[in-house]
């Protein structure tokens, strides 16, 4: 059921119960992140492996010591920068957060979502929230109410509406080590905007194998649907012989199963449109998506990840 009472909500998080929310980055199935029976039913939802921790979302940088050991002056720098936002700092977990929270690792992932509902949502809860994407495990996240409805609808008791996604993309999760920044997933707050802080910024390599990398499995976000990324124009030679759908940065191919990423080449409309748009073509009576990289700068070396995942086989 898709509603907008942040008190029905408030009273089912309360009851352990799970409910998806709404973030500037994309929905979040929440539920309370001290609890382990809370935590249970959020991958039970999500049919995700228990090997892939979840992320903490709390309402203030102030609650930020009740749930880590010690925080670095640099990630303080951080957190005074860019949140509430798209960012997720890992830091040594305290024994109240359960290890089913963190898939057992020591470090757990924090950070303030930018969203006005889903801070009025926290502020009232005597708990932080554990809220991964709100998508079946392996499919494209969801950016609207109705994205969770249509996949999860059924398995949870309340979805809360809070509009479209402003981001579109996930959250940036860092860790921060010394005057380093190790990147582990790029998201909505891009490199560039980190090198503010300091030049010495290294970017995790994927894997779809290595357990010390949970969830940065290659293939992810991905929709039912083939897809390839590369020149759309050879691409479209190549697949003649299909029904194809193309989803574009900028340019118009002139085709009809088409989706324009932002016609004037903006980075964060195009990643605002990015997950809809996937499930868009996915929807349509084609048989494989074509895709173009964007440049590999600001959001567009997210978007780009996002899509290179898409297309893992
Ligand atoms: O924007 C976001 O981050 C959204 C919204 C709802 O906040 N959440 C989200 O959660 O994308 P999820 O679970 O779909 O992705 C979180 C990623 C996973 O790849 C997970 O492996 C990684 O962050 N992660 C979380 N906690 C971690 C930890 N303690 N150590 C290493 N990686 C962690
Ligand atoms: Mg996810």
């Amino acid at each position: 059921m898709i509603g907008t009472e942040i008190e029905k909500a408030r009273a089912l998080l309360l009851q352990d119960e799970v409910v998806a929310i709404p973030t500037e980055t994309v929905y979040g199935l929440a539920g309370n992140a001290l609890s382990e029976k809370a935590v249970s039913k959020i991958f039970e939802a999500k049919n995700r492996p228990h090997f892939d921790p979840l992320i903490v979302h709390v309402s203030g940088i102030s609650e930020v010591s009740k749930y880590v050991e010690e925080v670095p002056q640099m990630a303080y720098d951080l957190m005074g920068r860019f949140w509430p936002g798209a960012l997720t700092i890992l830091l040594p977990k305290k024994s109240c957060i359960p290890d089913l929270t963190t898939s057992g690792l020591k470090e757990v992932g924090i950070r303030i979502p930018n969203h006005p509902i889903t801070l009025e949502l926290l502020r009232s809860l005597p708990f932080p929230l554990a809220a991964p994407s709100a998508n079946p495990f392996g499919y494209i996240s969801p950016t609207s109410a109705q994205h969770v409805a249509d996949q999860l609808g059924e398995k949870i008791p309340y979805v809360l509406n809070g509009g479209n996604c402003s981001v579109g993309i996930e959250s940036t999760v860092l860790r921060v080590q010394h005057n380093e920044i190790e990147i582990l997933r790029l998201g909505g707050i891009s490199v560039e905007a980190l090198q503010h802080f300091t030049s010495n910024i290294h970017i995790q390599q994927h894997s779809s194998s290595s357990p010390a990398a949970p969830g940065m499995l290659t293939s992810h976000y991905a929709p039912r649907k083939p897809v390839y990324v590369g020149n759309i124009r050879e691409l479209m030679h190549d697949f003649v012989s299909q029904k194809i759908g193309v989803l574009s940065f900028k340019e118009d191919y002139k085709i009809e199963a088409q989706r324009i990423l932002s016609k004037n080449g903006s980075f964060t409309e195009a990643a605002a449109n990015l997950f809809a748009f996937l499930r868009e073509l996915d929807q349509l009576d084609i048989d494989v998506i074509l895709a173009e990289f964007l440049p590999n700068e600001n959001l567009g070396r997210a978007i780009n990840d996002k899509l290179k995942r898409a297309s893992a086989k």
